[in-house]
């Protein structure tokens, strides 16, 4: 990845987005430039914050419940995960899988292969595919060596949260393709709950999220020779019952003008920019995405407080949606 201090080479798609989104009543950034180094760093911050019950709350069910989980999904299984990152929770299934194949799919190759490496030292019999490849666009999956595999996709850390509802389905309805007729998808979702408790995850005392939605103004002033005036934003989480959301914004703290690829913007006073949505299920609402994509939510794993749900959804037929 570029990390350094000229401006990258940009494609005339990334510009456009990002102009597209600025020129909207409510200006908007592309929240996958979050993730540069620093940005990745900031990340496995964020996820250690006492504030922050996510990370801890799905890793308490995966130990929980792991050994379940895997044998819903049974011996032979192909697993393939979604932003494998490192791959840590995943380790809690692979643990408990005898003769299964694992297909770790991440955008950055690099990250991927330093994963594959390691795992295939912890599970010398393991079968690893690793992929690299963006999740958001349909997969060609590596030819399968057995085809007796059902396949089953791991999509954990309420990443789908981060889609708006009409890709959400989308990307749900690629997984539910690459699933076939007797797979499914294993799913981590965050719940609503308590709205204090919601915006304190994402708005933590020590600032580290802070810091992270701001390292984006800071990536696109030295990716894409923006002048954005760092230190005259200020972040801010903020829950939208209406959507069922927690927003992050970053707020203008003066009247100011920015320019980016030449364009001239200007704010007021309290305007701001919108980078991110996280959002919130019920399990009602999980059961209709679910349906809506052609899955059923066969099991359901939840904390007692009932912050988070790893589910079980199998795939439908057409038969079975016919018939019902
Ligand atoms: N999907 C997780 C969530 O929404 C992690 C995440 C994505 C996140 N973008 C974020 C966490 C921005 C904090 C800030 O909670």
């Amino acid at each position: 990845m570029d990390q350094g201090d000229t401006p990258r080479r940009f494609r005339d798609s990334e510009c456009a987005e990002i102009l597209r989104g600025l020129e909207a009543p409510q200006k908007r950034l592309p929240s996958k430039y979050f993730y540069d180094e620093r940005g990745s760093e900031l990340f496995d911050q964020i996820c250690e914050l006492p504030e922050y019950y996510v990370t801890r709350t799905e890793r308490a069910i995966m130990q929980a419940h792991a050994a379940e989980m895997a044998s819903v999904l049974g011996d032979d299984v192909r697993l393939i995960e979604f932003g494998s990152g490192s791959s840590v929770k995943t380790r809690l299934l692979l643990d408990r899988l005898d003769h299964a194949a694992y297909v770790p799919v991440d955008i950055s190759g690099e990250h991927l292969h330093k994963t594959a490496q390691a795992l295939s030292e912890r599970y010398p019999a393991l079968d690893i595919q690793p992929l690299v490849a963006d999740f958001t666009a349909p997969l060609q999956l590596p030819e399968a060596g057995d085809a007796a595999r059902r396949n089953a996709v791991y999509f954990p850390g309420s990443t789908l949260g981060n889609f708006e509802p009409a890709p959400a389905i989308a990307l749900l309805r690629n997984i539910r393709a690459l699933a076939g007729n007797r797979g499914g998808l294993l799913l981590g979702a965050d719940l609503q709950k308590d709205i204090g408790e919601l915006e304190a995850a994402y708005d933590d005392t020590a600032g580290v999220t802070a810091a992270f939605n701001l390292n984006l103004l800071t990536r696109l002033n030295r990716e894409f020779g923006a002048n954005f005036a760092v230190d005259a934003f200020r972040h801010q989480a903020r829950y939208n019952s209406e959507h069922g959301r927690i927003e992050m914004h970053l707020v203008a703290q003066r009247a100011q003008d920015f320019t980016i690829f030449g364009q001239r913007f200007s704010m007021r006073a309290g305007e701001t920019l919108h980078t991110e949505n996280s959002y919130k299920y019920t399990l009602d609402s999980l059961a209709e995405l679910a349906r809506a994509s052609g899955f059923e939510t066969l099991r359901t794993w939840t904390d007692p407080a009932q912050r988070f749900a790893v589910q079980w959804w199998r795939s439908r037929s057409a038969a079975q949606r016919l018939a019902a």
